[in-house]
């Protein structure tokens, strides 16, 4: 077997500790934060050190690095500390270019919405505008600013508190909630890699059961050492409420009969291959009477 290769990310250099970080980490959201300088010039530049991390309160947190090429700090970093106001726009697929172009590192002063072409909208409670194009846009005061070291690299978390959210209506459904498919998120990956939240890409899986699932332990040995089965497979298993009854066994049983018969002799191999069927199908209880039918061959 190959072995694990071990790093520890303090005896490589900056450039592979970012390469490999920022490829391991990802899909990374994209936060493009607009921001004024203490004139009230406006700044736009794009963030992938970004998330959500509180509902209540609303809190993003998104993180502006100093320069590994010259030890600077970014525009973005030096207006949030001047004024403490960001508008947090989110990213999906129709503004992806416009948005790495407005990662171009132009001197200060210049407004990236100009040459990125972006429309600004002005906000209504602070003073950094918001992107038209943005599907979504959330005006924040910034609560603190935490800098993590002061070599290249070195990130300044930055913690803002929402304080409205603008959502454009062609990602609303009817009862005005967000719609994931419409929205078609983008996220940044190591390289010039990004992925698109759309298509095949997206899936859903069900939360686990507030009753709590039965768990991977708990299922039959000849299930849990499957050479069919895999994790996700398992997963789904672990996450039911109970193991089927021999009434529910033999039920489905009936019902597939004709099913099961065809299924060349019957063989575990098969039955399995036939419960995993059901498993993509999102069926774990017609799944789950399947492979404890096995066992009681
Ligand atoms: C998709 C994307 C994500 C980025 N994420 C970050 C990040 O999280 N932290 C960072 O320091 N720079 C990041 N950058 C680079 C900055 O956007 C770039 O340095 C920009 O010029 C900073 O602009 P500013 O100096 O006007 O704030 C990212 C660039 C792109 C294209």
């Amino acid at each position: 077997m190959k072995e694990y290769l071990s790093i520890d990310l303090n005896s490589i250099s900056q450039r592979e500790r970012f390469s490999y970080l920022l490829t391991a980490i990802g899909p990374r959201p994209i936060a493009f934060a607009s921001t004024v300088d203490k004139d009230g010039q406006v700044n736009l530049a794009p963030y992938s050190f970004f998330n959500a991390f509180s509902t209540n309160p609303p809190i993003l947190v998104f993180s502006p690095a100093v320069s590994a090429r010259d030890g600077s700090q970014k525009h973005t970093y030096h207006n949030v500390k001047e004024h403490a106001e960001v508008v947090i726009n989110v990213v999906n697929f129709p503004m992806v270019q416009q948005m790495s172009l407005a990662s171009t590192a132009y001197a200060k002063g210049v407004n990236e919405f100009i040459k990125a072409g972006f429309t600004e909208i002005s906000s209504d409670l602070v003073s950094p505008p918001r992107v038209a194009e943005s599907p979504v846009a959330f005006e924040c005061k910034v609560r603190q600013v935490i800098e993590l070291g002061t070599e290249g690299g070195a990130g300044n978390m930055v913690i803002s508190e929402v304080l409205k959210m603008h959502i454009h209506p062609d990602y609303l459904t009817e009862e005005n909630r967000l719609d994931t498919v419409t929205l078609d998120l983008v996220g940044r990956l190591g390289g010039n890699w990004y992925c698109r939240a759309s298509g095949d890409a997206l899936f859903e899986v069900e939360k686990p059961l507030s009753t709590l699932g039965i768990g991977i332990d708990n299922l039959p040995d000849h299930i849990k050492n499957s050479d069919i089965l895999t994790g996700n497979n398992l997963g789904m298993l672990g996450n039911m409420e109970a193991l089927p009854t021999q009434d529910e066994i033999s039920k489905v049983q009936s019902e597939l009969a004709d099913l099961l018969d065809q299924e060349s002799e019957n063989t575990s191999t098969s039955l399995e291959l036939l419960a995993q069927a059901y498993l993509l199908n999102g069926d774990s209880h017609t799944a789950m009477c399947i492979l404890m039918g096995i066992e009681k061959k």
